[in-house]
């Protein structure tokens, strides 16, 4: 299969990080995924914290999120017409992240956060982009380069001081860096960042692809209580099937076509059971679920502090290894011990509802020496 896969996809993948090239091996070919765990073709079982790289914190074939996307599918569509099924879930967004009065669904993160950049240089006149060293925000970084736009070290508010932020049309954050590893806010880099913006009038983006629905019901702008003018969703919110969402105040979604002037569409947007995956999902997230998370998150820490340094941030976790020649070793030990973490120490491991304490312990066995 990854022979055949080589000679169809660049690199034999649909997205790089799938290559498996930070750890040197073969990715492994998955077949099948029921709760915490996933087999390969030969049946071989694997306890998965990878998650799909973040929308799965349901768990694989979560029942309630099958039934309702097949639901969904059995009655027709997409439409071509605004459904019922984009508004309930709108509105539960809207609920859990008071900053978004208004929201665009679209089908990546990636279209998202695109989106929101070109909204933001509308809705300000300006063209410089602020965004920090490392971050990612999907391949739409591919288009925010060159003269346009600035990249600082995360967590260094001197640095954005300095930078000419009357010019600039937004700062875009992951609020909880999440692409370099975790690494969490310091204490006033989220609050001192929404001074700065509303000192010089540009806006403040925050990129809750991964964070969003994660570190909190509301994202981590109600983890750390701070309210950005326009934020950037994916992946928790598809409940696993492809989907973005841009949204904040209505005065600014307002210049989004058809009501304003910035074109953006999608055939495919708010398809029906992207959206009653996506509901199904979030309603899974009580507050009970978030302390959950945030159990097996601190017992997975706690015992892999005798592996390396670890960062986490409620359900998203990194373990930093000395060196990359380290963190292949000890991706290849868990795998051949059936755990499966990212291929890459820069990408979060993810904790999901499914995951159990025997889940836990069987890594710790695996990750110990
Ligand atoms: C913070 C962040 N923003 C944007 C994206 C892009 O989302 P997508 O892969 O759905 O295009 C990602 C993807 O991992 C991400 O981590």
């Amino acid at each position: 299969m990854i022979e055949a896969a080589r000679d169809l996809f660049p690199g034999g993948v649909n997205s790089p990080v799938r290559a498996y090239r930070a750890v040197g091996q073969d990715p492994p070919a998955l077949a099948r995924g029921r709760g915490g765990h996933v087999w390969d073709a030969e049946g071989r079982e694997y306890v998965d914290w990878v998650g799909a790289f973040g929308p799965l914190v349901a768990g694989h074939a979560h029942p309630e999120v099958v039934a309702a996307v097949e639901r969904a599918l059995a009655a027709g569509g997409p439409f071509g017409v605004t459904t019922e099924a984009e508004v309930r879930l709108a509105r539960l967004v809207r609920e859990r992240m008071p900053s978004i009065e208004r929201l665009r669904f679209c089908t990546s993160g990636t279209e998202a956060a695109m989106s929101a950049v070109r909204l933001a240089r509308a809705a300000t006149g300006r063209r410089l982009l602020v965004k920090f060293e490392g971050a990612y925000h999907g391949h739409a970084d591919a288009l925010m380069t060159g003269p346009d736009l600035m990249a600082v070290p995360y967590n260094d508010l001197e640095a954005v001081a300095a930078l000419p932020l009357d010019e600039a049309a937004a700062v875009i954050v992951e609020p909880v860096a999440g692409n370099v590893g975790v690494v969490p806010p310091a204490p006033d880099f989220l609050p001192g960042l929404r001074r700065l913006c509303d000192r010089h009038g540009c806006l403040l983006v925050f990129d809750e692809v991964i964070t969003g629905f994660r570190v909190a019901p509301g994202g981590a702008q109600e983890r750390y209580g701070v309210r950005p003018d326009l934020t950037v969703l994916g992946k928790i919110v598809g409940g696993g099937l492809p989907v973005g969402a841009y949204g904040g105040r209505a005065e600014l979604m307002d210049l989004v076509a058809p009501a304003g002037p910035v074109y953006q569409a999608g055939t495919l947007a708010g398809h029906p059971a992207v959206m009653a995956a996506g509901e199904a999902t979030l309603r899974l997230l009580d507050e009970a679920a978030y302390r959950r998370l945030e159990q097996l998150g601190s017992a997975l820490e706690e015992g892999l502090r005798a592996v390396g340094r670890v960062e986490r941030v409620g359900s998203m976790l990194t373990v930093f290894l000395e060196d990359e020649a380290a963190f292949a070793a000890f991706h290849r030990r868990l795998r051949e011990r059936g755990v499966l973490i990212p291929p890459s120490q820069w990408e979060c491991w993810f904790v999901s509802l499914a995951h159990t304490e025997e889940d836990v312990q069987r890594t710790l066995e695996a990750a110990a020496g």
